[in-house]
């Protein structure tokens, strides 16, 4: 109920304000919970309600990520896999819905206030998204059984991409931020989910343990051999293409829907303003390639971002 939604959240606002509290990328400071970093009440409260509440069926699906890491290509080709025999490819939701209104995320959509979903009454197979790192992942999470999808990103990428996107979002009466200074946050730990590195090293090692509940993939894998990680992951959610999907090319036809150029050229994808201030839908399509942070980081900001990764995750990226 309602009553039961504000007592929660007045009840996460009180321990939200003893947490300990580094400067954010937006505007208001992030929080350190658990072990991570996150934005207080757009991305915390609803994790915290998600803790409690979410009750995970085994035939469920969760997307987990680390922001700016492929998320919403993700998102599309698993909602594309899982729904292609609903649709056709002239009706498909993706080409008039945003993937993020595709597969909506726990922390800020569906525990918001109001819910955009009745999540319990939702019909099975649901998937969700999530940037919940691995050790704050709820008992009935890990009991459920579930599928759990994670993808992460060479962090060189994944800084450069955050520092343009939380551009966009922060707030107009402060002073833009450098990337000098996103890339001391940031490699300190300190931004949304982050320590970035220990998020990656958590489900890491959770899919090396259990690879048929947790499908481990970088940004750069799909990139480099898009056409075979799709039909993994299509036998990893359990409804690999048949014989006939192949000959009717079904595989190339999902990748060209999920393609950056196609995504990004749909009207819906353009200036479409989200429920999130200053944020539009063009917003989570900027450039997405391989390797941009060429382009603007100097030798020092690389050495000491790689240096973090081969320690924290060798032979990764
Ligand atoms: P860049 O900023 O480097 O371009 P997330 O979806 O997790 O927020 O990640 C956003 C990054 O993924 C952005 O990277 C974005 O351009 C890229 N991206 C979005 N849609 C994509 C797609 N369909 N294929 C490949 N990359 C995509």
């Amino acid at each position: 109920s309602i009553k039961m939604v504000e007592r929660s959240y007045q009840r996460y606002r009180e321990i939200i304000s003893t947490l300990p509290q580094e400067k954010g990328w937006i505007a208001e400071n992030l929080r350190l919970y658990e072990g991570f970093w996150y934005q207080p009440m757009h991305g915390l409260a609803g994790a915290m309600f998600a803790q409690e509440h979410f009750q995970a069926r085994p035939d469920d699906v969760l997307l987990i990520s680390t922001p700016k890491s492929g998320t919403t290509w993700l998102k599309a080709i698993i909602f594309a896999i899982m729904k292609r025999t609903c649709y056709t490819s002239c009706t498909h939701p993706l080409l008039t819905t945003n993937p993020h209104d595709c597969v909506p995320s726990f922390e800020s959509v569906l525990f918001g206030k109001p819910p955009v979903a009745d999540v319990d009454n939702l019909p099975s197979l649901r998937i969700f998204a999530t940037h919940t790192p691995y050790s704050s992942l709820s008992k009935p999470i890990l009991d459920s059984g579930c599928k759990i999808v994670y993808v992460c990103r060479d962090p060189k990428d994944v800084l450069i991409s955050m520092w343009y996107f939380l551009a966009k979002m922060r707030s107009k009466e402060l002073p833009p931020l450098s990337l000098e200074e996103a890339f001391d946050l940031f490699s300190r730990g300190i931004v949304g989910f982050g320590p970035f590195w220990d998020h990656v090293q958590g489900y890491w090692k959770a899919s090396l343990e259990c690879p048929e509940r947790i499908f481990f993939i970088t940004y750069e894998e799909m990139k480099r051999g898009t056409f075979l990680k799709v039909k993994r992951l299509a036998e990893f959610l359990g409804q690999p293409f048949s014989m006939e999907e192949e000959r009717e090319r079904v595989v190339e036809e999902i990748i060209e829907l999920c393609s950056f150029g196609k995504l990004r050229n749909l009207e819906v994808n353009k200036n479409v303003p989200r429920n999130i201030p200053h944020l539009k839908n063009d917003a989570f399509f900027r450039k997405g390639e391989v390797g941009d942070w060429r382009n603007y980081l100097t030798p020092q900001m690389v050495e000491r971002l790689d240096q973090i990764t081969n320690e924290k995750l060798p032979g990764l990226f």
